[in-house]
């Protein structure tokens, strides 16, 4: 399925770096660009089809700001963990989404041209000037006329077929001294008690997900294998960070059992996005078998006597040189 993707015809940065400032003209965008796909209830992009499985819809973009508020919460207000230079000029964020980082990141960060890329369009009423939109798919040839001081990669597990590949482009596309940093929750719950013993659906629901994703070609799980391939593909001092972030709110109290509340409204959502589209179209379940499946995982979510929580990842490495 993943080498299912079509030849390159991206537009390059230099089409977008000659405009006056202003976000990209998405009128000049071709019709089939801005065209989408509905399946399940739920909308997809119809660019590039079929090479991510997720949905586009409100209701995805919703959980996406949502995560990136329980980002924001973790990293007390920093955008990355890398230790980034202080003026960076030119900056990638790769599958941007919604454009919410890449937003906050112009914003603060105003000496940088920022360029957030995804398959799906982008539309916000109103960008930074120091930011731009791209309809691309990063995982074909990049052509970028211009080496970034920083690239950005955040929640693209199961949107990636080949890691090895992605981190070789962004080694390409860095200046000397530049830093690649990938972050994502990893698809599993842990329990530091036996809680998880009353959590079957979930469990399940889990190595499922794990399962479908990694029979797509685009594995959900796979974050401790990065820091190997970053350094395979080049970079030096990577460094892996994990941090544990509870998925509902069991913590007795403060930043902890606020991060659950979050986590656990954005999980609610992720439920309906990733499963049926996982297990029916790629393991072939019944809707009916995955409504079950959900119905007992949403249960569990809403039962705070099970302490589980995520690993999420955050991994950098920088090219070497000056
Ligand atoms: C889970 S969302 C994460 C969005 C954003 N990075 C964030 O953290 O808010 C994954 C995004 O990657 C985009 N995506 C998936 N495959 C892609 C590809 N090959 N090229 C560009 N974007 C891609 C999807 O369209 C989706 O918007």
């Amino acid at each position: 399925m993943v080498g299912d993707l079509e030849d390159s015809s991206s537009a390059s940065d230099s089409d977008w770096a000659s405009a006056d400032g202003g976000s990209l003209d998405v009128t000049t965008l071709s019709s089939s660009v801005l065209n989408y796909e509905y399946k399940n209830g739920r909308r997809y992009h119809a660019y590039r089809s079929g090479a991510y499985l997720m949905p586009n819809d409100d209701e995805e973009q919703d959980r996406m700001d949502l995560l990136h508020h329980i980002y924001t919460l973790i990293l007390d207000g920093e955008l990355h963990m890398a230790p980034i230079m202080s003026y960076p000029q030119r900056v990638l964020d790769l599958g941007t989404g919604t454009g919410i980082w890449a937003m906050d990141f112009a914003d603060q960060y105003r000496s940088a041209e920022v360029l957030g890329n995804d398959l799906s369009p982008i539309q916000p009423s109103w960008i930074p000037p120091n930011l731009q939109f791209e309809i691309d798919d990063y995982e074909a040839d990049w052509v970028y006329s211009r080496p970034f001081d920083y690239i950005h990669g955040r929640e693209l597990a199961g949107a990636v077929g080949d890691f090895d590949r992605l981190f070789q482009q962004a080694f390409r596309n860095l200046k000397p001294g530049g830093y690649l940093e990938m972050q994502s929750f990893r698809v599993e719950v842990y329990a530091d008690d036996d809680s998880l013993d009353r959590a079957p659906y979930t469990t399940k629901m889990c190595s499922l997900i794990q399962e479908a994703s990694d029979q797509f070609g685009k594995p959900m799980a796979n974050m401790d294998e990065w820091a190997g391939r970053m350094t395979k593909a080049g970079f030096d001092g990577v460094t892996c960070k994990i941090v544990k972030v509870p998925i509902s709110p069991w913590p007795r109290g403060g930043k902890e059992k606020e991060l659950g509340k979050y986590f656990q409204a954005q999980q609610m959502q992720g439920i309906q996005s990733y499963v049926p589209i996982l297990l029916q179209s790629v393991l072939k379940w019944g809707a009916d078998e995955v409504q079950v499946l959900m119905a007992g995982a949403k249960k569990e979510l809403m039962d705070t006597t099970i302490h589980q929580y995520g690993k999420l990842y955050f991994v950098y490495g920088r090219k070497p040189g000056k």
